[in-house]
């Protein structure tokens, strides 16, 4: 039996709060800022400011957890078409993990509307009121994404948000975007943080196109990108740059594997090393080289 956690909020940059995850040994949110993360990484990238336009939205939000890019999703959508009718699933492992999440201080910056949204997911799993209709589905993302493709459901925006490919590889295979893909409509957008090379083969792999989340302004080398829009539609995506795409030559562009969607981390991420050192391609340290990232 899993034991029960007990969250402590910790302040980043922004001033909005997130949590460390033992098990995961990673913090749920960027340090620079977990609201801002929601916003710019996941609402921006998937395009809801002018999706909002629609009579209709469908967002999944996988790997819920504080709940804060559904939140975010919610604040935009309501801001400029509050008449939008809005069906959304989260899928979360976790049940504390919202339950949590909902103490005064950590949502007070979410509009009251947003805020009872958030209190009725984390506490009923489920909300259904002006326009909006919510379900949180507890459990493997791996095992419900499967309900949820069974159900013909066609995300218009998909938040994809595990904690990293190396902490969490189950949630980064070739065959869990090939699950993914079935839930996201023909003009849908997915976006993640993750601008990892592993990552972004397991989705050309599973059929998407893929395009840059690009970094602003100024930048250091090693800051590239800000992550990974994927979408059946390349000619709406912010290209890769050439650094990326040599990127994905190199073996760090090997995927994840999971064929059967049930190993374990531990198993998922020794087939991945066995295949990247019997791989000839390009090293990543060389490409770090050959492109300054130190
Ligand atoms: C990086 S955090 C997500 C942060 C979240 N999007 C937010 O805005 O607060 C990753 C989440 O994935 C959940 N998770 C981990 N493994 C999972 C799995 N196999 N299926 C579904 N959720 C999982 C964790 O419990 C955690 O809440």
């Amino acid at each position: 039996m899993k034991q029960a956690h007990t969250w402590i909020p910790q302040v980043t940059q922004d001033g909005s709060f997130t949590f460390f995850s033992e098990e995961f040994g990673e913090t749920f949110h960027s340090q620079q800022g977990a609201r801002a993360e929601a916003f710019t990484k996941f609402v921006h990238a998937t395009q809801l400011v002018q999706k909002a336009k629609h009579d209709r939205l469908r967002l999944l939000d996988i790997c819920y957890g504080l709940g804060y890019n559904t939140a975010a999703a919610l604040e935009t959508i309501w801001q400029i078409n509050p008449a939008c009718q809005i069906e959304m699933y989260g899928l979360e492992l976790d049940a504390t993990v919202p339950r949590a999440a909902i103490e005064p201080r950590l949502i007070e910056r979410w509009s009251l509307q947003v805020q009872a949204v958030l209190t009725a997911i984390a506490i009923n799993h489920q909300y259904q009121q002006s326009g909006l209709t919510a379900q949180l589905i507890i459990g493997d993302a791996r095992q419900t994404i499967q309900m949820l493709c069974q159900s013909r459901f066609q995300a218009d925006a998909i938040f994809f948000d595990p904690f990293s490919p190396r902490r969490c590889p189950q949630l980064w295979t070739v065959e869990f975007f090939q699950q993914v893909s079935q839930c996201l409509a023909a003009d849908g957008r997915l976006a993640t943080y993750s601008r990892s090379a592993s990552v972004r083969s397991a989705m050309l792999a599973a059929g998407f196109s893929i395009g840059t989340i690009p970094v602003k302004e100024s930048h250091l080398p090693h800051e590239w990108s800000q992550g990974t829009v994927a979408t059946f539609d390349a000619s709406s995506l912010q290209p890769l740059s050439q650094l990326e795409q040599e990127h994905l030559q190199t073996r760090a562009a090997i995927p994840y594997r999971d064929p059967s969607l049930s190993d374990s981390a531990e198993v998922i991420s020794a087939r991945h090393q066995q295949e990247q050192q019997q791989s000839q391609r390009e090293s990543t340290s060389s490409w770090r080289r050959r492109w300054g990232i130190v």
